[in-house]
């Protein structure tokens, strides 16, 4: 079987799990095919035994150049909210459901665009592995394609978010992605939501 298109990421999983171990065999994962034209992978970052998980959906912009989750406007946003909620960073691991930048060129600019069914499908084994290390008492679920990975297709952000789900052993808060508020019309209603299932997620961490 050829290591590289559309088999997934499970034949580059290693043997060893830890995120050490991870994190460097996901630098070379050719799992689907956006490692073509993205820099590097940028795989989740925080303390191996974080209390909490927040799984966005792909890399933008500047986590590809920086090779650092949630680095960019979006990052900056999700940083003060988790403040005003109360969730020390020092408590969280953050990672995505797609580990590579998804974009399209419109001239030189690098513009977004959502990872498709079968490029989340094709990264899931990565963050199914770090859930598993990492076990996390809660995880927030931002957004359609985190939820897609981790709630299933049929899951609705829009209908679901703010109720805690059991995922495992953890408890699973879903809410809209961060820079779905910076695109908001009204940004500061959708901030207000956003940073209301934050306080769910942070309530439920601490009735765990
Ligand atoms: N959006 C994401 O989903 N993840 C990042 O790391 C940055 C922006
Ligand atoms: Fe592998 Fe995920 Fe990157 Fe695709 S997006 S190449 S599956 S790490």
């Amino acid at each position: 079987m050829a290591k590289d298109g559309n088999n997934g990421a499970a034949p580059f999983l290693p043997d060893q799990r830890s995120l050490t171990a991870l994190r460097s065999a996901a630098a070379c994962c050719q799992g689907c095919g956006l490692y073509r034209n993205a820099t590097r992978t940028v795989f989740g970052e925080g303390p191996a035994h974080a209390r909490f998980m927040l799984v966005g959906e792909t890399p933008g912009d500047q986590e590809d150049r920086k090779g650092h989750p949630f680095v960019g406007p979006a990052g900056h946003l999700l940083d003060r909210a988790l403040e005003e909620a109360g969730i020390d960073r020092a408590e969280v691991y953050v990672t995505n459901a797609v580990k590579h930048f998804s974009f399209t060129l419109r001239g030189k600019r690098r513009i977004h665009q959502r990872p498709t069914a079968a490029e989340i499908d094709a990264c899931q084994p990565w963050l199914a592995a770090e859930l598993a290390l990492v076990e996390p008492d809660v995880i927030v679920v931002m957004g359609a394609t985190a939820a897609r990975s981790l709630l299933g297709k049929e899951f609705r952000v829009t209908k679901q978010r703010g109720t805690p789900l059991p995922l495992g052993e953890a408890i699973a808060v879903a809410t809209i992605h961060p820079s779905a508020v910076l695109r908001a019309p009204d940004r500061d209603e959708a901030y207000a939501g956003f940073l209301d299932d934050l306080r769910i997620a942070a309530a439920a961490r601490r009735s765990s």
